[in-house]
Parts: structure tokens; sequence; C-alpha cells
């Protein structure tokens, strides 16, 4: 019988490197990683797809209600289905970009999700990075940590990031894109991002991301930083 493996919930803001990060940290650890951002992608994917407004509260809800949106493991992270179809790459694309504000701050939409996300994290043994895990999905996990980053180093991340995949944008426009999204998670009345008060702050500003990952495994495996 095995000793029961914590919860690590890992929040921050746009491009603080909480995917990549908590990706590594979960594969040293054996871990599975719960990235719930690509959850609320999902879901406005769905809201696109049908035509319908993400910002109509009623058709959102019917939605929510009847899709699956579902994550599988796989060797370095995870895919992401909705509907039993592999969503993965689609739904990085700016158009889900823009939307997924407007439809993650729905309560019809957090209730389903965190529903979803507790279940996964239920035996424990699990990296999940969002922005409400350590305040609302798992008050209780074991390690709570907040990335955060100053916004120029988060839209060059970001940016480089976008490049690789053939994105054409600017890093102006990014940090405005970044800026909006901020102050949406922020300011959104039902879960909003906040660092729960017992959340451990890491700012990566100055960290190389072995320096961030480091951090992160030598906390949960209990030794001196
Ligand atoms: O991490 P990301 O950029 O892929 O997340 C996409 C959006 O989903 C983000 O703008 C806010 C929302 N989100 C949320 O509201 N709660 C979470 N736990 C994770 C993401």
């Amino acid at each position: 019988m095995g000793v029961r493996k914590p919860i690590v919930a890992i929040d921050g803001p746009v491009g603080a490197g909480k995917s990549t990060t908590a990706r590594r940290v979960a594969r040293e650890l054996g871990f599975v990683f719960v990235d719930t951002g690509a959850m609320y992608r999902a879901v406005t994917l769905d809201v696109l797809e049908k035509n319908t407004d993400p910002g109509d509260e009623g058709a959102v809800k019917a939605i929510v209600e009847n899709s699956t949106v579902e994550l599988r493991s796989v060797e370095n992270g995870q895919r992401t289905f909705l509907n039993g179809r592999d969503v993965t790459d689609r739904i990085r694309d700016r158009d889900v970009t823009a939307a997924v504000s407007a439809v993650s701050a729905q309560k019809a939409v957090r209730e389903r999700m965190t529903e979803l996300q507790r279940a996964l994290g239920r035996d424990g043994g699990v990296v999940m990075e969002g922005r409400d895990i350590g305040t609302v999905v798992f008050p209780n996990a074991e390690f709570k940590i907040f990335l955060d980053a100053a916004i120029e180093t988060r839209a060059e991340r970001r940016y480089e990031e976008m490049v690789s995949k053939g994105m054409k944008i600017s890093i102006k426009e990014l940090i405005e894109e970044i800026r909006e999204r901020d102050k949406a998670n922020t300011e959104r009345a039902l879960a909003p991002l906040k660092k729960a008060p017992d959340a451990i702050l890491i700012d990566t500003t100055d960290m190389t991301f072995e320096e961030q990952v480091a951090t992160i495994v030598s906390l949960v495996r209990g030794e001196k930083g």
C-alpha cells in the first residue's frame, strides 16, 4: 500500500511559465500533469463551433452541460479531447484565445470544470496548473505555488512560443493582449486569479526554466532550496 501522493497546485498569470514548468515538474516527480486552461479552451472551441455568442450564458450553459472534455496523459504531457475529438492544437489558435476569457467567466462553465478537475486530482499525484487551483479547486492542496513574472518577460516568452509556431504578432500587440487577459482573469466575479494566502510566490522574471523546475521539485521532495 502506497502513501497518498500530494497535489501540487500551480497558479499564475498568462506567460509566467506555468505549463512548461508544471509539465516538467510532473515528469520528474512521476505525477500526472493537468493543464486546466486547456479545458476552458476546449469548451470555448465548442462554443465557437456552435456559432454561439461567448457571452450568452444560457446557450453556453447548455453547451457545457452536453459536451465532454477529457484530458489524456501522454508521455510528455497531455492531450485534450472535445466530444471525443483531439483538439490539442486547435485550442491554441487565436480565435479561441480571444474568446476564452468570456467563456471561462461563466458560472456553469466554472462549476463543471471544477468538478472535472477535482475528480482528476482526487487520488493525488497530480501537478495541476491554472488560475484558481490553490484557491478554489484544491484549497487544501499539499503544495501551492504562485508563479509570476514581469509583464515584458511574460510577453517575450509568449512571443518566442508563437513565432516558433509560425504565428505573426508583435511584442507590443502581445503585451496589450496579455494585459487584457490579466485584467479579465483578476477582475472577474467568480474564481478570480489571485495568490492563495498560503501559496509560495515564485517570481520567475530572472530565473531559468531549469531553476523554476528545480525549485518546485525540491519543495515537493522536502529538500532545502
Ligand atoms: O492557461 P491558459 O492561457 O491556457 O488559460 C486559458 C484561459 O482559461 C485563461 O484566459 C483563463 C482561463 N482559466 C481559468 O479561468 N481558470 C483556470 N483554472 C485555467 C484557465
